[in-house]
């Protein structure tokens, strides 16, 4: 291994590929990235992220402009001119909730051909979240069959997983609360340890650990965060049922506890995205699969898919049958700063809407292009915030975007026709709402007088 800086390998150019690959590069490393995708190939070699990501395309552009990162559509290259390689592709779940490693064994095979090519030591690191076992049990043999070198001896393996978080990708690459090693071999371990000390001065933890834990400790992560949001909407709902209480406050004084901490104690409509509903299928999946059966994980996905409906039912306990009402979504992103629609609660929310008759319109800031293609003509997509509530008898907030925080309860009373709020996600002052127009929010108790 070159003693100076090592050149750097990224098999995949998703979030977590594309800001691993900016980062390193950023910090003057030379990188090389891999996608079997031409488009987003020549994207990114003229300096374009293929998705928004705050920050992302300044950093990218000066790496590209500056020759220390280019993309390639050949995997087998990004290996032949690197030292370190980054397996990033995506693992989505299967039809029944378990994980599809297609994608990693392919990268594995591609990667292990290149290994029979090269005479140097090379390491492989598994970034993709992968259930445990992986790295040592699919990796390890692919490359292994393919290259006819010893993993631990001619070639290093490693598994390192990624916490960053879309819409702060970068902020979280640059700032992790650790760093995760799971190594197969002890030289592996060391190097990655000498590249992440100098990558963040020495000032992050590094855990050093096997790489069986080191998968299982991703998922643990994503599923206790998971919990803690399926744990703070099962508080809201008693909230609801108890005169004057708050959910706000409950989640306030609890995360001031070192204990709990206060993030991810936001009541609201449920999670989504890529990571939490996947993972935390695949973990039930892989748990179950092995033996154990992890209710606790299962209730917590249960409890975030009725969350969504919550919404639904507050409306039609208002407004009585919802057949023929005009209900107006505020956010259809799976959280504000993004235009990904992925499991967001959104769908499910417009979904039962519509099976129980209601006329819906919506609007998002970001991601009526991916609404357009989930919901074609069933809904009304509007262009602005007043199009869409404009004539309706309910407005639901379902993301809490920063534009639709400063609305005034006067803007909603002038241009619905029942002016009546669902607050799915608290962006609005109780106290004030409900003194103007009737107001409904996660969490919130009737009042007592
Ligand atoms: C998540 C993890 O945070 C990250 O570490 C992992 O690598 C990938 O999955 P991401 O999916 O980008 O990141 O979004 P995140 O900000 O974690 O939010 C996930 C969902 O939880 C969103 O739908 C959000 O609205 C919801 N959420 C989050 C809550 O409902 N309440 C909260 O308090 C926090």
């Amino acid at each position: 291994m070159n003693r100076s800086l090592p050149v750097i390998g990224v098999v995949g150019t998703g979030y977590v590929g594309l800001c691993t690959a900016v980062g390193f590069a950023s910090r003057g490393f030379k990188v090389i990235t891999s996608t079997s995708d031409k488009l987003k190939a020549d994207l990114i070699n003229s300096g374009e992220p293929p998705f928004y990501e705050p920050g992302l395309k300044e950093l990218l552009s000066e790496a590209v402009a500056l020759g220390n990162l280019r993309c390639t559509l050949d995997r087998e290259e990004t290996v032949l001119e690197s030292d370190i390689t980054f397996i990033t592709v995506g693992t989505p779940s299967l039809q029944d909730g378990s994980i599809d490693l297609s994608l990693v064994e392919a990268s594995a095979r591609d990667i292990g051909k290149a290994l029979a090519r090269k005479n140097k030591y090379h390491i492989v690191v598994v970034k993709s979240t992968v259930i445990p076992g992986t790295t040592v049990n699919l990796v390890k043999p692919t490359i292994e069959e393919l290259s006819g070198k010893r993993a631990g001896i001619d070639f290093g393996l490693a598994m390192n997983p990624e916490f960053l978080r879309e819409g702060s990708a970068l902020y979280d690459t640059f700032n992790p609360d650790r760093v995760v090693i799971g190594e197969f071999d002890k030289r592996s371990g060391d190097v990655l340890e000498e590249l992440y000390n100098s990558f963040y001065s020495g000032k992050v933890p590094i855990i050093r650990t096997n790489p069986f834990t080191a998968e299982l400790i991703k998922y643990a992560n994503n599923a206790f965060l998971a919990l803690k949001i399926s744990f703070i909407n099962t508080i809201a709902n008693i909230c609801e049922r108890v005169p004057d209480a708050d959910v706000r406050d409950v989640a306030k004084a609890i995360g001031m506890d070192r204990r709990i901490s206060p993030l991810f104690l936001n009541a609201g409509v449920g999670f989504g995205g890529s990571c939490f509903p996947k993972d935390l299928k695949a973990l039930i999946a892989y748990s179950k699969k092995e033996g154990y059966e992890p209710t606790l994980l299962e209730e917590a996905l249960r409890v975030n898919e009725r969350q969504a409906i919550w919404i639904v039912d507050t409306a039609e306990r208002k407004l009585g049958n919802l057949s023929g009402k005009v209900v107006a979504v505020l956010g259809l992103a799976f959280k504000p700063g993004t235009d990904d629609m992925r499991e967001a609660p959104s769908i499910r929310i417009v979904k039962e809407l519509l099976r129980r008759g209601a006329y819906v319109k919506a609007y998002d800031p970001a991601a009526i292009g991916n609404a357009r293609k989930i919901f074609g003509d069933k809904v009304k997509l509007c262009e602005s915030i007043v199009d869409c509530i404009r004539g309706s008898d309910c407005c639901m907030i379902v993301t809490e975007w920063d534009e639709f925080k400063d609305l005034a309860p006067s803007f909603f009373k002038e241009n619905m026709r029942r002016p009546f709020i669902i607050d799915g996600r608290r962006i609005y002052d109780p106290k004030l709402f409900r003194s103007e127009l009737e107001f409904e929010a996660v969490g919130l108790g009737g009042r007592s007088t």
